[in-house]
């Protein structure tokens, strides 16, 4: 799912080819549609990667896949890492330094996500994300503190605009990222003096995701909604990143950049054209699983 990005964003890109020679970036969920397009820009412009993720086969795959981008780069897969153990992160980080040398840009990706309404959202179910998504976060953080003090690194959190106002179906993605907002604010305080700085991502609908392909039959219809008048790219996603982790950026810490072409500021939800009909029909009789 997804095109490449390729030599086009080096040869007629914005950026210097060699930006980020001699770095290394750190990425959770990195087999995922929008980090793997963070991996794949970060790599075009000189930067090595460790993709990090639970999924062994995907995980593998998409370091191989990312490999082919660079002649020179080196890419390694730390599979079976689950984010809600930070020890499991600390074994990936431990491999990337060993392999790789050091870690200067770490990307928080590890989402996940469904389309549930709160009548039908176990306890588990909102545990379970705001565990990958929150407190995975903060893990992945607490991992790679050192190489991130030693190397004066910078941090970007994968957010949402979810949480902007009540969006229906995705409480617990909702709260998990105003968590994620919330860390990634206080971190940027308390990290600034040592050199660490530390942003959030929010995507809006991105074209040839995991996320739009949940939500696919409303895609159409919002694109009008969009104030820019079209849907978001991977390359927007990596343009943006490419931002974040380049000197360009050296004074940004603690910000929130919303990657949506101005769609939030409307009001207009995804799943705008489910509700209320849908909701009523979920709510229609209490689920009896807690
Ligand atoms: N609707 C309602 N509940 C759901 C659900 C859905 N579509 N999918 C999972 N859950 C619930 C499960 O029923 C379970 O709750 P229960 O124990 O009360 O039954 C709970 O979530 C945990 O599910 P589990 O299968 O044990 O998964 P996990 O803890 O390993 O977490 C998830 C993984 C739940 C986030 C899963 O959705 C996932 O792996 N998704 C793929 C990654 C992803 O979504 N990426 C984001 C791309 S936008």
């Amino acid at each position: 799912m997804g095109t490449h990005l390729d030599q086009t964003f080096v040869s007629e890109g914005n950026w210097k080819p060699d930006l980020f020679a001699g770095k290394v970036v750190f990425v959770t969920g990195g087999a995922g549609t929008i980090c793997k397009v963070q991996a794949e820009a970060m790599i075009l412009l000189g930067a090595n990667a460790a993709i990090v993720g639970r999924n062994p086969d995907k995980t593998i795959e998409a370091a191989k896949d990312l490999q082919e981008l660079r002649k020179d780069c080196k890419v390694i897969a730390c599979p079976n890492v689950d984010v809600r153990k930070v020890e499991s992160i600390k074994q990936a980080v431990d491999k990337t330094v060993e392999e790789l040398g050091r870690i200067d840009f770490v990307i928080a990706g590890a989402a996940g996500n469904f389309l549930a309404d709160f009548n039908h959202l176990s306890s588990n179910a909102f545990k379970s994300v705001v565990d990958i998504d929150l407190l995975g976060s903060f893990n992945t953080v607490k991992a790679t503190f050192n190489q991130l003090r030693q190397n004066k690194g910078s941090i970007l959190f994968v957010s949402a605009t979810l949480h902007y106002y009540g969006i229906p179906f995705q409480i617990h993605v909702g709260a998990a990222k105003a968590g994620v907002d919330a860390l990634s604010n206080a971190l940027a305080v308390e990290l600034g003096p040592v050199g660490i700085r530390s942003n959030c991502l929010a995507p809006g609908g991105i074209e040839g995701t995991e996320g739009l392909q949940r939500l696919k039959r409303n895609v159409q219809k919002n694109i009008e909604s969009v104030p820019l008048q079209r849907i978001g790219t991977r390359r927007d996603i990596a343009e943006s990143t490419v931002f974040l982790f380049s000197p360009a950026a050296s004074y940004i810490t603690g910000t929130v950049h919303v990657v949506d072409g101005g769609l939030w500021h409307t009001g207009h939800s995804a799943t705008s054209e489910i509700y209320p009909v849908v909701i009523t029909e979920k709510n229609s009789e209490p689920v009896l699983k807690l």
